[in-house]
């Protein structure tokens, strides 16, 4: 007599919503289902059973790839009750062990990988000794959806071609970025829920100069690989909205783009918005950039560098407070000696900025110290001002004295706990002033949760690229 326990089956498919490569959440779908193919016994008493048998669920897959499989058993015996682990007539395990649990209502899994098909595929669990297989519960079903990719060759290209000339690409080319700023390749990624992703470029740069590329708006630096046949990654961090997002990777210098291979997308902020620390421990080494130095006040001498980094440039400075803007009861004539009623950045309805609501900060006026308009910033961009283990987010919203550096609004100062009475506040030292590189502006400027939106995904990028 062949007999078979089967104590009921439940299928559980856990699946990326996809259509072409799109991204959204796992979806689960739990379905109660009958193997298709029974050869012993559906019992619901925990007892063993004897001779050969098997089981065959049939089940289905959203997309091509490799499948986790879990297989819930049960063995009372003290003997293994080992099988056939068979997918789509294939055996994956052979005689794959099916040890003593215990009892018969002491159940233990089993979890294996196998590659499967789109749509159905069938699984078989068929014993191979005379006392047949342990008491079967249900089988768990899982297949990752692949990773969407999209090759630069398949993508839209505007002053560049597509080439293979040089190994190690992926698909069937990489595109070549005329040595012109300007050239571009745009994405069109498809998302079916909006979220946070990492957008991972591939790429090689056989020179030994940089050729950054402005990705919608955030700069990120491709340097050398060392040759064109070493492929390396840069990722950005960046919210994507449900529905087509296209992804342009602009080449912002003569040199034009990197050669590109392909995009990753995946879901997630690849960590997530860094902490102060996090941020810290990426300027700790300063790269001048700045021809001379700032004071920090028109009394002390000037030992203050701008630095650079991959995609931000960086100081380490005071805080004095600006309370430039509309008069409000914490910035006026009377709060502020120096009270100016305008701010050299204005709001999306032409006024002046408000120091006293506003978090924003104050770059230098251009000068030969160092000119902010030469490296992609202006009104609005990003500005992660960190102190005593806080992250800020600001954005540029005044210009001060040409040769003094380190000042942010009365609202900046606020929000850090540092005094910001115009008169008397502001803090001598500890605070770093991070401002991220590229077209990207908050939009509208006085939009402080806009400013935090884009700073987090900005500072993730940084923390990923230097
Ligand atoms: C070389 C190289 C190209 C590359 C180009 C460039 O010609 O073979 O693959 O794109 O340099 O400078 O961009």
């Amino acid at each position: 007599m062949k007999k078979l326990a089967i104590l009921g089956v439940a299928l559980m498919v856990t699946t990326f919503l996809q259509a072409a490569p799109a991204l959204a959440a796992p979806v689960r779908y739990e379905a109660e289902a009958a193997p298709a193919v029974c050869n012993g016994t559906i019992d619901s008493n925990h007892t063993g059973f004897s001779g050969t048998g098997f089981a065959e669920w049939t089940v289905n897959a959203a997309s091509t790839g490799t499948a986790t499989i879990g297989i819930r058993y049960a063995n009372g015996t003290t003997t293994n009750r080992p099988a056939d682990i068979v997918v789509n007539g294939t055996v994956v395990q052979a005689a794959s062990a099916f040890n003593g649990t215990g009892a018969w209502t002491t159940w233990a899994s089993k979890t294996l990988t196998a590659p499967v098909n789109t749509g159905s595929n069938t699984i078989r669990v068929s014993a191979t000794t005379a006392s047949g297989p342990a008491n079967l519960d249900f089988v768990d079903f899982e297949v990752a959806a692949p990773t969407p990719e999209f090759q630069a060759e398949n993508a839209t290209i505007s002053q560049g071609v597509v080439e293979s000339n040089h190994a190690g690409f992926t698909g069937t080319g990489f595109v070549n970025y005329d040595n012109a700023s300007g050239s571009y390749v745009e994405f069109s990624v498809p998302i079916t829920a909006a979220g946070s992703f990492t957008l991972e470029f591939r790429y090689a740069n056989g020179t030994t100069t940089n050729r950054p590329l402005s990705v919608n708006g955030t700069a990120v630096d491709f340097p050398g690989t060392g040759a064109w046949t070493t492929w390396q990654t840069r990722s950005v961090t960046m919210n994507l909205q449900s529905g087509n997002n296209p992804i342009r990777a602009t080449a912002t210098t003569a040199g034009g783009g990197p050669n590109l291979d392909k995009l990753t997308v995946t879901m997630g902020g690849g960590g997530g918005a860094p902490t102060a620390a996090q941020l810290l421990a990426k300027v700790t080494a300063c790269s001048q950039i700045s021809n001379g130095r700032y004071s920090t006040d028109s009394e002390t001498s000037a030992t203050i560098p701008v630095c650079q980094k991959s995609g931000a440039v960086f100081w380490k400075a005071d805080m004095d407070i600006d309370c430039d803007g509309i008069r409000t009861t914490q910035c006026n004539e009377n709060t502020d000696c120096c009270f100016l009623p305008d701010t050299f950045c204005h709001s999306s309805t032409d006024q002046a900025l408000n120091a006293a609501q506003l978090p924003y900060m104050v770059v230098p006026s251009p000068s030969s110290i160092w000119d902010y308009r030469n490296f992609q910033i202006g009104c609005g961009t990003v500005v992660a001002i960190i102190f005593n283990n806080q992250v800020l987010y600001t954005v540029m919203g005044d210009t001060g004295p040409s040769s003094i550096i380190g000042e942010a609004s009365y609202a900046s100062a606020a929000a850090l706990g540092i005094n910001p009475d115009p008169s008397n506040g502001g803090t001598d030292s500890g605070v770093t002033y991070l401002v991220f590189q590229g077209s990207q502006r908050v939009s509208p400027i006085e939009n402080h949760n806009n400013a935090t939106n884009l700073g987090e995904q900005l500072a993730r990028t940084f923390v990923n690229n230097n």
